[in-house]
């Protein structure tokens, strides 16, 4: 008896925290429902306990692994900073909830981890393991999602993303640190070094793909979470 007031008191106290978080809008107020995603995003980023949402700033990744095919490199114990500052616009949604678009904006993002990498960076060859920081400027994520519903214990309809596509594009350029390449041989590293940093957009539009359908995956997973504890019927206004 008390158990199953515990239960119905927790229950109670995370879906009404879960929808407060997100406001109601019209389905047609794209403007309503973009500020009441940015109220809630900051939110499910610095992590809700109470609904088993992890904190996403800092974001740990155990394992990235880019499998291009001039260059292959792995991130382990991958710490990225930052995701707290990012903000949606230009959102879409279709009519019956099954597609949604995006562009995630970030001003700032910092990774640090140890790397491992081989192959070719452009026209350099390049390779090595150690410690890396990279620090990015603006950066603009956009986001093709596709949506599913479910029918919650509660009898009611619960959102979830279930596929997204990724496009991303950096805006200023971004930091390349690298230690130890080529076993520490410093004129290559340092070669390596300049070519990035000059030539960030091209080097990041060779690279980054795989590093961000990781980060992106983990911020998913943590959205689909908080998800589950809102109700459509309680933000849908008619
Ligand atoms: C990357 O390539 C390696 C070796 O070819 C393979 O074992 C691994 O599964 C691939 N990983 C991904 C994520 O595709
Ligand atoms: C990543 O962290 C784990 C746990 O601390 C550690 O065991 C592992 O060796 C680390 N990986 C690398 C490549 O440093």
């Amino acid at each position: 008896m008390y158990l199953a007031v515990l239960i119905s008191l927790v229950c109670f106290s995370s879906g009404v925290l879960s929808n407060s978080l997100l406001s109601p809008c019209k389905l047609s107020d794209i403007p309503c429902i973009e500020k009441s995603v940015n109220a809630a995003l900051p939110k499910i980023i610095s992590g809700i306990p109470e609904l088993g949402i992890e904190v996403s700033d800092p974001l740990f990744i155990d394992e990235i692994e880019g499998n291009l095919s001039i260059i292959k490199y792995k991130f382990f114990n991958t710490t990225i900073t930052g995701y707290k500052d990012c903000s949606i616009s230009n959102l879409k949604l279709n009519d019956d909830l099954t597609s949604l678009h995006y562009d995630l904006n970030c001003p700032k993002l910092h990774l640090i981890g140890k790397y491992e990498v081989s192959g070719r960076l452009v026209i350099l060859p390049v390779e090595g393991n150690g410690d890396f920081e990279l620090i990015s400027g603006k950066y603009v994520i956009t986001a093709d999602c596709e949506m599913k519903k479910n029918e919650g214990n509660d009898g009611k309809t619960h959102l979830f993303i279930k596929n997204f596509k990724l496009k991303m594009k950096p805006l200023t350029p971004i930091k390349f640190d690298f230690k130890n390449l080529f076993n520490g041989q410093k004129d290559l590293s340092d070669t390596v070094h300049k070519f990035a940093n000059e030539n960030w957009l091209e080097v990041a539009e060779l690279v980054q793909e795989p590093t961000w359908y990781a980060c992106t995956k983990k911020i998913i997973s943590k959205v689909n979470k908080f998800l589950k504890s809102v109700a459509l019927e309680d933000i849908i206004l008619n």
